[in-house]
């Protein structure tokens, strides 16, 4: 085997686990779990959310935000019971487009400013003169004091927008509704995506015991059951997992690590989420270059700018017939020598990356399903939003494949659309 190949090798045996560590791990999360319930020292919040189960009967016309990070969408919902819901209207705009000039992700802008730009585009899609209970879906850890009482931990996916983090979001949509003379809306609930997963997947199915998001970012929540007295939460609990740190970093992650915008933070979401999958592919990338085993007559300097491969290039790259590699390579990066030790190694780091991201997220599934159900007795629901989820190819079967091999056969995945926009309406309506 030569060099080239024996880094190939390497990759895969430093990145990809075997079941036995997978199970490791999840071992491990689920102790994390206990211990942030407990209020010990754990890197999983463990933040109590103060929704409940839905029944599936609850009714009603309801206004929602779902604010995530890349896009915020607003939906008009309707709530038709017997597990039925419809989306009326739906709109989505960017946080940042470069050519109408606006970033609301930026440090330079502040909360007041993305909350009036909320605003605006909400009463866009209301009539008038209709009153609208309205559900918020908020994607960042957050103090939940209350079902409507929420404050911004932390931002997470590299968002900055000033002065948000310590703020209560609740009250600053609040102010921003009032500034817009938006009166007609009435905010009931400020909920996690997980959540809103959950709920979503919820309303029309009992057997649901936790939400998740495998998109930009990654986060799950469970149902917490007080029906044996023991815990004090009865209710839907927001995990964060993105945060669970017991798993050791490979040089490719710290490299990422100390790049990012919050070092130390979210050390799982840096080694699974969407938001970092195309940085990590491009880091290990730059690192072949540098030792000469790719790209030896293309000229390759944009893979030394961060941030040039996102996780959507990520789909191109593992598929192995190679021509979409090279099609990338010549629109993207200009390179047209493209030899097929150059596809062989972004194929082949592309896919290790995304396997391990599915075995880490399947290792913190079972580790939940551990703690809700330690002998595996009862079946389980697993939903799941997300665009890696959904977009990456092969993404859901594997995770299939890697929880089936793993945990005993009793648990379905549940893929839930739109989840964030419907599960908050759901919370509304539940208040
Ligand atoms: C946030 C979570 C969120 C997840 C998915 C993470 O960065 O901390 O609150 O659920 O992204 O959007």
């Amino acid at each position: 085997m030569n060099y080239f190949e024996n880094s190939l090798k390497k990759l895969k045996s430093d990145f990809i686990l075997s079941n036995t560590q997978i199970l490791d791990i999840a071992n491990k999360f689920s102790k994390s779990m206990k211990a942030g319930l407990d209020g010990k020292k754990s890197s999983l919040k463990m933040l109590p959310s103060f929704v409940g189960i839905p029944t599936g009967e609850e009714k009603g016309i309801y206004a929602s935000i779902d604010f995530g990070g890349t896009n915020v969408r607003m939906f008009t919902v309707e709530l038709l019971g017997h597990g039925k819901t419809t989306i009326i209207k739906q709109i989505s705009v960017p946080l940042k487009d470069q050519k109408k000039g606006y970033d609301y992700t930026s440090i330079s802008t502040t909360g007041t400013d993305l909350f009036n730009f909320i605003a605006d585009n909400l009463g866009s899609i209301l009539i008038p003169t209709l009153k609208y209970p309205l559900g918020h879906t908020f994607s960042f850890p957050c103090h939940q004091l209350d079902v409507n009482k929420a404050k911004l931990i932390k931002w997470t996916k590299e968002i900055k927008t000033s002065y948000v983090e310590g703020q209560e979001i609740s009250e600053m949509l609040k102010s921003a509704l009032k500034e817009k003379k938006l009166h007609n809306i009435f905010p009931k609930a400020i909920i996690n995506d997980t959540i809103g997963t959950f709920l979503t997947s919820a309303y029309n199915n009992p057997l649901t015991s936790i939400g998740s998001i495998c998109g930009t970012g990654h986060n799950s929540c469970y149902f917490e059951d007080n029906s044996d007295g023991n815990r004090k939460n009865n209710m839907i609990i927001n995990i964060e997992s993105g945060n669970f740190n017991e798993i050791p970093f490979t040089n490719y992650d710290l490299l990422l690590d100390i790049e990012s915008d919050k070092p130390g933070d979210q050390h799982l979401e840096k080694m699974v989420g969407g938001r970092y999958l195309g940085e990590l592919t491009r880091i290990i990338i730059s690192e072949y270059i540098k030792n000469k085993l790719i790209f030896a007559k293309g000229n390759s300097e944009m893979f030394m700018s961060p941030n040039i491969i996102k996780s959507e290039d990520l789909s191109c790259f593992m598929v192995n017939k190679g021509d979409s590699i090279k099609d990338w390579l010549n629109s993207k990066c200009n390179i047209f020598n493209v030899l097929p030790q150059d596809i062989m190694a972004l194929n082949t780091i592309a896919s290790t990356v995304i396997l391990r991201s599915i075995q880490l997220i399947a290792a913190t599934f079972i580790g939940i399903l551990l703690h809700i159900d330690q002998n595996l007795e009862k079946d389980h629901i697993i939903a799941i939003d997300g665009s890696l989820y959904e977009n990456i190819p092969g993404y859901a079967e594997k995770l299939d494949i890697t929880l089936k091999n793993i945990s005993k056969n009793r648990f379905s995945i549940d893929m839930v659309k739109n989840g964030s926009g419907v599960g908050a309406a759901i919370a509304a309506a539940l208040v």
